[in-house]
């Protein structure tokens, strides 16, 4: 084991860990290459943090993949991505049932490529069964697209009689989302450097810890992600009360 995994707190391991992996075109950029070259390359980012995450114990990792937003850019560039997704399912599917992964998607999976959306569903079946950790892809993932769809839902079984608007409570809300029956993250991780959140988990990370690092995704890995947790650990995370608190409990 690693200096750097010993000084992981084991008892303090977050159940949720979220991702923005960001900087891909970025990284590519920099070595004259071309953006998805920078796409292809953060695959092995991937694995490197999915390892790392379920070695630890961290029982959930959502990694932002594709925004509804990111359909605006060249097309070249989305017909990569889309390639590259299948891919790397059709690639990694063994290797996920050998280590006990768990594939989910969040997101308009129905609006992806037919091709994709066949081997993301098929993976999800394949690996349903799993349990060391749970992948969840957001493809196709946007927030304000999953609250909205959350709110007609909502409104449409009231009109139905099956709620009442009474009955309308955070946990509810939360059971609309597409991350119903999941756990809000308590460590929200973005690369490359931007401060923002780009439409991501909006209502689950209400609570969340930031954590930003300039290092662009294709150089994110085990030791990257390990120096996320360890910062995380360090926080005093207070939900509203005060330090003595904390403290006391
Ligand atoms: C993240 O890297 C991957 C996706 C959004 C699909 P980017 O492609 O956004 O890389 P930059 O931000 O342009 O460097
Ligand atoms: C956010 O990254 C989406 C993903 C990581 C998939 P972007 O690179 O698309 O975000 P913005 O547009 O720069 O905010
Ligand atoms: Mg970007």
């Amino acid at each position: 084991m690693s200096n750097l995994t010993e000084a992981v707190d084991k008892n303090k391991i977050p159940k949720h860990v979220a991702v923005i992996m960001d900087g891909n075109g970025r990284w590519a950029k920099e070595r004259g290459q071309n953006r998805l070259d920078g796409h292809a390359m953060g695959v092995d980012s991937v694995r490197a943090t999915l390892k790392a995450a379920r070695e630890l114990g961290i029982s959930y990792l959502t990694l932002y993949a594709f925004s509804t937003e990111n359909w605006s850019r060249p097309k070249d560039e989305v017909d990569g991505l889309m390639d590259l997704l299948v891919q790397s399912i059709t690639n990694e599917i063994d290797e996920l049932n050998e280590n006990g992964v768990r594939l989910l998607a969040i997101g308009d999976i129905d609006g992806l490529p037919e091709k994709c959306s066949h081997s993301l569903k098929q993976a999800i079946i394949e690996t349903a069964k799993n349990d060391e950790i749970s992948l969840i892809l957001a493809l196709n993932y946007s927030s304000k697209w999953e609250i909205t769809k959350a709110i007609k839902s909502i409104a449409s079984d009231i009109k139905s009689n099956l709620i009442d608007v009474d009955q309308i409570s955070g946990e509810l809300i939360s059971s609309y989302l597409a991350t119903k029956g999941i756990p809000d993250p308590e460590l929200l991780i973005r690369t490359s450097g931007e401060h923002r959140l780009s439409n991501f988990l909006l209502w689950q990370i209400a609570y969340a810890e930031f954590y930003f690092t300039d290092v662009h995704w294709p150089d994110f890995g085990r030791e990257q992600f390990i120096q996320a947790l360890i910062d995380f650990q360090r926080r005093e995370r207070r939900f509203g009360k005060v330090s003595e608190q904390i403290i006391a409990d």
